[in-house]
């Protein structure tokens, strides 16, 4: 277990070493807290590619929380974290309140304070159902690098559509960040890793495996085309009646297509994305899915 040096202001983020002192390139790893197998796989990553500082950041973002979602439940176990942070290789977790974040304060509104639009892409899928949520991601992603100033920046794939803005924020704006998608952690009965698990009972639990469920029937019936895909994945939702779906998406891995509506496209590989809602909980899912024929089911 390595010893891991907490650190909460921007200040103290300063003595973080650079260039040659480092050692090798700066990792990231931004996180909420309420570190679980995911977080620690993303760590891993981070320390695997880099003999650099890999830092962590555990802050739960009030700007990517719509008014009435789940803020002020959202697990907080900084204790544990440390652990999680120390047993998987990270150097510096950085813990900042949310004044060291937001010094002018934390804006809902669109129009008074700098932030980052997430453009076209962040109104589709998650976007549709929580409008303001990307542009709370971005916008603390966007001062997480520039706080950290790190080479490499790892996020799980269980977020796809966060990873994918992410990339394309990197990338548009030049942040001169790699950005790296780690693979979904999932239990050994599918249920992928996710903090809000935490707030499943047993019985919604097991209503909660007819995501992965889905999405591995989806996966199965490619072969055959979109529309099987699409059919055996919500023959498997429509039959768990304690799950309230918000939707079901075949798109091309960029996400800028929608497979269902473009059923013939040369595309092979996609994405299959689920999102529903069990009792007071939100979660989502998704998977890589390849398609070896096109059209008719
Ligand atoms: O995926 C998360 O935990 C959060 O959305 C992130 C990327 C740490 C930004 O707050």
């Amino acid at each position: 277990m390595s010893d891991v040096r907490q650190v909460g202001t921007r200040a103290e983020l300063l003595s973080l070493p650079r260039g040659a002192a480092a050692g090798g390139p700066v990792a990231l790893v931004p996180t909420m807290g309420a570190l679980h197998e995911g977080h620690a796989a993303l760590i891993r990553a981070a320390r695997e590619a880099t003999h650099g500082p890999v830092v962590v950041s555990v802050f739960v973002n009030p700007l990517q929380f719509a008014p009435g979602e789940d803020l002020d439940r959202y697990p907080r176990t900084l204790d544990a974290d440390l652990e999680v942070c120390a047993g998987a290789g990270a150097d510096v977790v950085f813990t900042p309140s949310v004044a060291e974040m937001y010094p002018d304060g934390v804006s809902t509104g669109a129009t008074d304070a700098v932030s980052v639009d997430a453009g076209p892409l962040g109104t589709i899928l998650e976007g549709a159902s929580r409008p303001t949520h990307f542009r709370g991601v971005l916008t603390v992603v966007a001062k997480l690098f520039g706080l950290v100033r790190p080479d490499l920046a790892f996020f799980g794939e269980k977020d796809y559509q966060q990873l994918v803005l992410i990339e394309q924020m990197a990338r548009e704006l030049c942040l001169g960040v790699d950005v790296c998608g780690v693979e979904t952690v999932r239990d050994a009965d599918g249920l992928a890793r996710s903090s809000r698990n935490q707030y499943l009972s047993d019985e919604e639990r097991t209503v909660a495996l007819a995501l992965s469920r889905a999405l591995s029937a989806a996966r199965e019936r490619a072969a055959y085309g979109v529309p099987s895909a699409r059919w055996a994945a919500m023959k498997v939702l429509t039959g768990e009646p304690g799950l309230d779906l918000d939707y079901l998406a075949l798109r091309s891995e960029d996400l800028t297509v929608d497979l269902s509506e473009e059923p013939d496209l040369p595309t092979t590989t996609g994405r299959v994305l689920v999102a529903a809602r069990v009792g007071n909980t939100r979660l989502i899912d998704n998977m890589p899915i390849e398609f070896t024929t096109r059209g008719g089911a």
